[in-house]
This record gives structure tokens, sequence and C-alpha cells, in this order.
């Protein structure tokens, strides 16, 4: 069996529909994947309904968000920016050693189409220096919105910027893009990821402009 389908994915908050979308992609994949929410029932059974929903063609799990922490590889945050500060700390414990996937956009209703940086400059960097070095924060995944992830069979038209401190964490990362069916940029240092962040304001305000759903952005001019 190919060394990454041996990972484990914990979603923190993956009842919502950004880390759903994301868990039943990877789970698709190979990966195995933990559901982590505040009440370890609503996980288990929302774990289940995903698992139903792939025909049972993937390993998934659901339980508390700190247990799931506990037993991810890699843990992948996808809760409300309000909720990050507080999570960062409940999560601590169990991410020493560990890349965290932080896809919080810092949005501060009701003006979210306006971008509003918290102090340390992004929510990515505000993760990575409550947490210390010995965590490998990497943003990612802000721009892709749920009304994307929302049926696993269609392709996704959006990229993903891809930042943090650990190139190799990075590295770990834009292959996990890749397996949800995403194209992955390495867009550098854990600063970077202001803009990744920012442009997620932008395009809501896009949406509405436009009177759409799920707008999102391309890297042009590069060939792969
Ligand atoms: N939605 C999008 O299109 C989109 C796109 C890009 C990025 N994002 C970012 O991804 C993250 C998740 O988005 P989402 O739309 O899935 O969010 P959401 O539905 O509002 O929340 C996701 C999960 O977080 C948990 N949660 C909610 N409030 C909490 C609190 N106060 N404390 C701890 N946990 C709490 C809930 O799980 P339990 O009740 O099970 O604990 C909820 O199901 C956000 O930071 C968002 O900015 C979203």
């Amino acid at each position: 069996m190919p060394e990454h389908l041996l990972i484990t994915i914990a979603v923190i908050g993956g009842t919502g529909p950004e880390g759903t979308g994301l868990a039943l992609r990877w789970a698709r994949a190979g990966y195995r994947v933990i559901i982590g929410s505040r009440l370890a029932d609503k996980a288990a059974a929302h774990a289940q309904a995903l698992s139903d929903r792939l025909g049972g063609h993937g390993v998934l799990s659901g339980v508390a968000n700190l247990e799931a922490a506990r037993a991810g590889d890699l843990v992948v945050l996808t809760v409300p920016f309000e909720a990050h500060r507080a999570m960062l700390e409940e999560l601590r414990p169990a991410l020493t050693g560990k890349v965290l996937v932080d896809v919080t956009v810092p949005l501060v209703p009701p003006r979210v189409t306006v971008v509003q940086m918290p102090p340390a400059g992004s929510a990515g960097a505000e993760a990575q220096a409550a947490l210390g070095a010995e965590v490998s924060v990497v943003s990612a995944f802000q721009n892709v919105s749920k009304d994307h992830l929302a049926d696993e069979d269609e392709p996704i038209d959006c990229d993903v910027l891809v930042c943090g401190n650990n190139p190799a964490a990075r590295d770990q990362v834009l292959k996990l893009v890749e397996a949800a069916g995403m194209r992955g940029w390495d867009a550098g240092p854990i600063q970077n990821a202001a803009v990744a962040e920012g442009l997620t304001s932008i395009l809501i305000g896009i949406n509405k402009q436009y009177r759409v759903r799920g707008a999102g952005i391309r890297i042009v001019g590069v060939p792969r």
C-alpha cells in the first residue's frame, strides 16, 4: 500500500461544510479520516453518514476534537475564526511534532467582504505564534468555497495557496491538495497566508456583487 495512504487525518470541526468536503475527498482517496466535533456522538454520526455516502469506500470515524487531534498524524482545523484561538489552546497538547493545516479565514461579521486581519497578520501566523516551533502550521484551502466541496464528484474550479515555514510540511499539504482533486501552489512562508486569507473576503464580495456562488482563484502562466 502506498505510504501516504497509511496517514490518518484528523479534521477538527469536520461536521461543518468545509471540513466535510475535504474529509470526504481524502477518505475517498484512501486516507484514514477522523472527524472531530465538540460532541463525540455528533462526530461519530457524521462520520457514519459520510462513510455511507461513499458506499463504504473510505475509513472514517468520529470522536471529540482533542481525541481526534491526538489520533491524527496530521490535523486540519476547520472551525470559525471566533473559535480559532480557543481551539488552538485546547488542541495544543495533541499537536507537538505534527503538521496543523489551518483553513481558518479571519472573517469578522458582519463586514465579511472587508479584509480584517488579526494582530499577528493572519490566522495562520497567529496559529504558528501560539503553538510555537514544535508545530508546523500550514495555511491552505481558504479560497475553496464549501459550494465547490459540496459534491465530491464535481471538479473544483479553484487553486489552493499553501503557506507555512516548514518546506517539508508544505510539500505534505500539497499532496493532500492534489488528493482532494485540486491544484496546489507552494506560496512560501506563513507570513504570506495573509494574502490567501484576505483574498477570501474579496471572493465573498465577488459572489455578492455578481450573484454567483463559489468564486475562486487560478494561478496562470506556469506550465504543469
Ligand atoms: N464555508 C466556506 O465556504 C469556507 C471556505 C474557505 C474557508 N472556510 C473556513 O473554514 C472554516 C470552517 O468553515 P465552515 O463553513 O465549515 O464553518 P462552520 O460550519 O461555521 O463551523 C465548522 C464547525 O466548527 C464547529 N464550531 C462552530 N462553532 C464553534 C465554536 N464556537 N467552538 C468550537 N467549534 C465550533 C462546529 O462543529 P461542532 O458543532 O460539531 O463542534 C461546526 O460544524 C472557517 O474558519 C471558514 O472561514 C470556509
